[in-house]
């Protein structure tokens, strides 16, 4: 990212959700904010899809990867979950969507210039900044995630999720591995939704020419791709963290739950969805 500017990702990753309203009605995701915190309207966004049909792929995998979060933490809710964690959340709008009420905290951790300008953004859009969420400002490269949750109120001891939606691509592995080691040691049950890409290399060559051209086009962004990974290797190092359960859903088993119509017509490599939970090791003191 540049420094002290807000991320363009976070702004592309946006529209694409606004674009996903207007030219599928929301049909895989629904965020009736997704315009408002945007200052777009319906016509210039459809227009600006229009003027790059090749953006569609992406605008559908952002909406299943929202989806499939919220979803995902919709099923913990039942299982005794109230804390939530958005890492690097851009113009995400769940925490002001939230249907939970103050049954379910967030946090928003981001980098400290995004959040700013999220902040303005939600200011100018009159979006009210609800009583449940706190923003707690991070660069993941430079200082721990322990310390700014910590400061902005975080519990440690509660069960808690966190959603992590096209931010790992961006980051170091170190930054990445930091991350995922302190959610597997949180002491009552923790889950995870990060999105990742299979390494250039395993792709079709339409794929990886598709791929490239991304590169290019984030890289002028100033928000270059820093990794990728092997599914086998990232689902054992995920195991040997302490995540007992790794749902990690690549092409072909995001089509089977998605557009089960299109199974078979998808390459099979390319972006991964992927959920992952421990269920926590803090002794009850008893035997
Ligand atoms: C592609 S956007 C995704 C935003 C949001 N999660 C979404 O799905 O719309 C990438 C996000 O990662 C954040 N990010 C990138 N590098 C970061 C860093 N070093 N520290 C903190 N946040 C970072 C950006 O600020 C931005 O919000």
């Amino acid at each position: 990212m540049q420094w002290g500017k807000p991320s363009r990702t976070a702004w592309a990753a946006a529209a694409h959700r606004a674009a996903h309203q207007v030219l599928e009605q929301g049909r895989i995701f629904t965020d009736p904010l997704a315009l408002r915190i945007l200052g777009e309207d319906a016509e210039t966004v459809a227009r600006k899809a229009a003027e790059r049909p090749s953006g569609r792929k992406m605008r559908i995998f952002i909406a299943i990867r929202t989806r499939f979060a919220e979803d995902a933490i919709a099923a913990a809710l039942e299982h005794g979950l109230r804390q939530v964690v958005v890492l690097g959340a851009g113009l995400d709008t769940y925490a002001c969507r939230s249907p939970w009420g103050d049954r379910l905290r967030i946090f928003e951790v981001d980098h400290p210039a995004t959040q700013a300008w999220k902040r303005q953004r939600l200011l100018d859009a009159a979006i009210p900044i609800p009583s449940w969420l706190t923003f707690a400002p991070l660069d993941f490269e430079h200082q721990t995630l322990p310390e700014s949750l910590a400061a902005a109120g975080f519990d440690s001891s509660q069960q808690t999720f966190f959603t992590w939606l096209g931010v790992v691509p961006y980051l170091t592995e170190e930054a990445v591995w930091s991350t995922l080691g302190f959610i597997a040691n949180l002491p009552n049950g923790a889950h995870v939704v990060f999105d990742y890409s299979d390494p250039p290399a395993s792709l079709s060559v339409e794929a990886r020419i598709m791929h490239e051209r991304r590169a290019v086009r984030v890289a002028a962004l100033v928000e270059a791709f820093l990794n990728y990974f092997d599914s086998n290797e990232l689902q054992a190092k995920l195991k040997a963290l302490g995540f007992s359960e790794v749902e990690d859903m690549g092409p072909p088993q995001i089509a089977a739950r998605y557009f089960p119509n299109r199974v078979g017509t998808l390459p099979d490599k390319g972006g991964h969805i992927l959920r992952a939970t421990t269920r926590g090791h803090q002794t009850t003191g008893k035997g």
